[in-house]
């Protein structure tokens, strides 16, 4: 018996896609710009096709220009620099995004480096990693934990005073996750694969980001009566009865029992972080044009 209320992630960032649409049409109306998304796909991993897809396809839906860029499997971290140049002197692109991972020839770190960090709609690069850090406010935020901040946000309004437990600490969602929670005044504590009692310090959260990578590693029982769940995780694993199933990092019927709130596997935080990638690079084009920045 499912007691949480179910925070619909999908709905959520197809309200998120409207409100970039929205501003996008501003900023033609009033200003002639166009923001421009770039994505550069190294390689056939079929999971970065479908995403590398459906990115494009929804860039173009709120009104962008979006560019494309295939390379082949054997592209060298040269050929790669050289694109990344290239995009960093076009004006009409506003946001690169180079997606990952990349082919094991090529130096992942150095590549995201090369990226001017005012068109990094990822927010990986080590000037959007050190804005947000020190809350210089014109940080590019990481696409999956802003999603999850605007979900609560959504969700309690304030959430100053609230104790945030964050399960993960990858560069990716755990690290950016903590200082975005930081920054909305919440007691954050990170947890990781060494911490003692995770159950324990799990229990003491009003909140709970899940973004281990592991298949229902957080069990119900550890959430405290009333906590909201937010469910990074995206992980296939083996139905019993043969064939495959989508879960997330959080035991999702037993945390439903304790929870006020959760995000489900699939359709929770998954569909936000095109969404945000969106916003970013709405964001990004505002900035390098020196206008203001629509509500979204
Ligand atoms: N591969 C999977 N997710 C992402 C993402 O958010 N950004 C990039 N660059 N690559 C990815």
């Amino acid at each position: 018996m499912t007691k949480a209320a179910i925070i619909d992630g999908k709905a959520f960032a197809a309200g998120v896609r409207e409100r970039v649409g929205k501003a996008v049409q501003e900023l033609k109306d009033k200003h002639g710009i166009t923001p421009g998304l770039a994505v550069v796909l190294v390689g056939e991993d079929p999971a970065s096709q479908v995403y590398v897809r459906n990115k494009g396809k929804q860039t173009l839906e709120a009104g962008m220009e979006s560019l494309e860029f295939k390379m082949p499997e054997t592209t060298t971290q040269e050929d790669l620099l050289a694109k990344v140049h290239e995009l960093n002197a076009d004006p009409k692109v506003n946001g690169i995004l180079v997606q990952l991972p990349l082919p094991k020839q090529i130096d992942e770190s150095a590549v995201l480096a090369a990226i001017n960090p005012d068109k990094d709609v990822d927010g990986f690069h080590v000037v959007n990693v050190g804005r947000l850090n020190t809350g210089s406010g014109d940080a590019l935020v990481p696409c999956t934990p802003l999603g999850c901040l605007l979900m609560l946000r959504d969700h309690f309004g304030d959430l100053s005073g609230k104790n945030a437990v964050v399960v993960g600490r990858s560069n990716i969602v755990g690290k950016p996750m903590f200082n975005l929670l930081l920054q909305d005044s919440c007691t954050v504590t990170v947890a990781h694969s060494r911490t003692k009692d995770l159950p324990a310090v799990v229990r003491e959260a009003d909140i709970v980001v899940a973004a281990v990578g592991r298949p229902e590693m957080v069990k119900g029982d550890w959430i405290k009566p009333g906590a909201v769940v937010i469910d990074v995780g995206i992980n296939r694993i083996e139905k019993p009865e043969g064939g495959t199933r989508l879960v997330g990092d959080v035991e999702f019927a037993s945390a439903a029992e304790n929870a006020s709130a959760i995000t489900p596997v699939p359709g929770g935080v998954g569909p936000m972080t095109i969404a945000c990638l969106l916003r970013n690079t709405v964001t990004a084009a505002c900035n390098q044009h020196g206008v203001d920045t629509p509500e979204m």
